[in-house]
């Protein structure tokens, strides 16, 4: 297997590290059909401009909750004209909130989607400990010490900071792929020191829809939608996680109006996916004439063919790799997840690329290039003769 848990890692780390351009769904229609929650909340966000953050923002508005964000006012800073902003950078000035605490400010939760560094917890959670009534941290699966185990739940062991990285704690700025899952569950540690029973972790998988600026999912819809034959990797039954942004924000701002305090896998689908369902779904929802040609694990493999990194959302199954993409669900669902059909996901995703520059199209983040797609095709072709 070509692929390694740094591979993984990198990609996910880039896509927390972008500012992103190009429409992410838009407000006014994530407020259609909502209710208003009984409570009015008081929200502090920290972050809400990047991926998860948007959709996060506006459902909790159009629930009526009154919303607060803390970020450096660099990642799309057209959004939200009527919120108010705090401004500041969780490497040093988190003079913003202080003030405000020091005036007497009260938040109902602090949600905080940005930390992947333990000083950026330990700093936001001790400063609003005693202004806010629960913290929502959102972690990663990464923060698992491994991905062995098909069906694993939250109660599996987390990934082990370094001795070295120990030293760091408070000072580390260099995430890499062996210390960012370390890093998350040590985060996710000093959340629930700060907030003793009153912490919900979220420990999402791969995040996707409009607004993903990794480009991990998006190369499939948009693959799909070129039509044609489509290189497909595995085997049609390969598992697949993924979750779309807003049913993902959305959930947390139910989370913290329930004060469902809790650590929950943040995956989907519902139902267990194979690759080939989420590609034929794809399919379904776009006009084009499409085929799909399964080329297996080891071919890819022997062609340099990267699982995840290209082959996006596919991981092969097996070894220290077996349960990468089938992680429990179960407390999440009954903690009120739920999830928008595949065909929204899909549509919206490719819109949303379909808003981004040219330039942008140009600088691809992930997925296999169309040359090289045309290339393993034929060499498959011939193999199989
Ligand atoms: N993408 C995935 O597939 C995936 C999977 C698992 C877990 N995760 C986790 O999910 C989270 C991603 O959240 P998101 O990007 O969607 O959240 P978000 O809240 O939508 O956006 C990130 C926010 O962080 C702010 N920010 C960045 N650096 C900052 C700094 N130094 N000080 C203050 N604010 C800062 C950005 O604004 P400014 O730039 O204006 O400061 C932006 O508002 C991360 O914790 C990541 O580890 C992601």
């Amino acid at each position: 297997m070509t692929t390694t848990r740094r591979n993984f890692i990198q990609l996910s780390l880039l896509a927390g590290g972008a500012a992103a351009v190009g429409r992410s769904a838009d407000a006014a229609s994530l407020a259609v059909g909502v209710t208003k929650a009984e409570k009015k909340l008081q929200l502090l966000v920290l972050g809400g401009t990047g991926l998860i953050g948007p959709p996060m923002v506006s459902y909790a508005l159009a629930r009526g909750h009154e919303v607060t964000l803390f970020n450096r006012g660099k990642t799309n800073t057209h959004l939200f004209p009527d919120v108010e902003k705090l401004k500041g950078d969780r490497n040093d000035d988190l003079s913003a909130i202080e003030a405000e605490v020091a005036k007497g400010r009260r938040w109902d939760a602090v949600i905080d989607n940005t930390a992947s560094i333990p000083r950026w917890v330990i700093a936001s959670a001790g400063l609003t400990a005693e202004a806010a009534e629960l913290y929502l941290y959102t972690s990663s699966i990464s923060a698992y010490a491994d991905s062995a185990t098909p069906g694993a739940d939250e109660t599996v062991a987390l990934g082990q900071i370094s001795t070295e990285d120990e030293a760091k704690v408070m000072t580390t700025k260099d995430i890499t792929g062996e210390n960012y899952g370390p890093l998350k569950a040590r985060c996710e540690e000093e959340a629930r020191k700060a907030f003793p029973d009153r912490c919900i972790v979220v420990r999402p998988g791969l995040i996707v829809g409009p607004g993903d600026y990794s480009d991990r999912f998006t190369y499939w819809p948009v693959r799909v939608a070129k039509g044609g034959e489509v290189m497909a990797p595995g085997t049609p039954a390969d598992p697949v996680q993924f979750i779309d942004c807003r049913d993902l924000g959305e959930w947390y701002v139910r989370l913290a109006e329930d004060k469902n305090f809790n650590t929950y896998n943040g995956v989907g689908p519902r139902s267990a996916m194979g690759m080939a369902e989420m590609l034929y779904g794809m399919r379904a929802t776009v006009d084009n004439e499409i085929s799909f040609t399964w080329v297996d694990a080891d071919f890819l493999e022997q062609h340099e063919v990267a699982p995840w990194a290209e082959m996006t959302v596919w991981v092969p199954p097996k070894g220290e790799y077996a349960g990468f993409s089938s992680s429990s669900i179960a407390r999440a669902l009954e903690a009120g997840l739920t999830f928008r059909p595949l065909a929204d996901t899909t549509r919206d995703t490719i819109e949303y690329w379909n808003s981004l520059s040219a330039e942008r199209h140009g600088k691809r983040r992930a997925g296999l290039a169309k040359e090289k797609e045309t290339k393993v095709l034929a060499a498959w072709h011939a193999h199989e003769k």
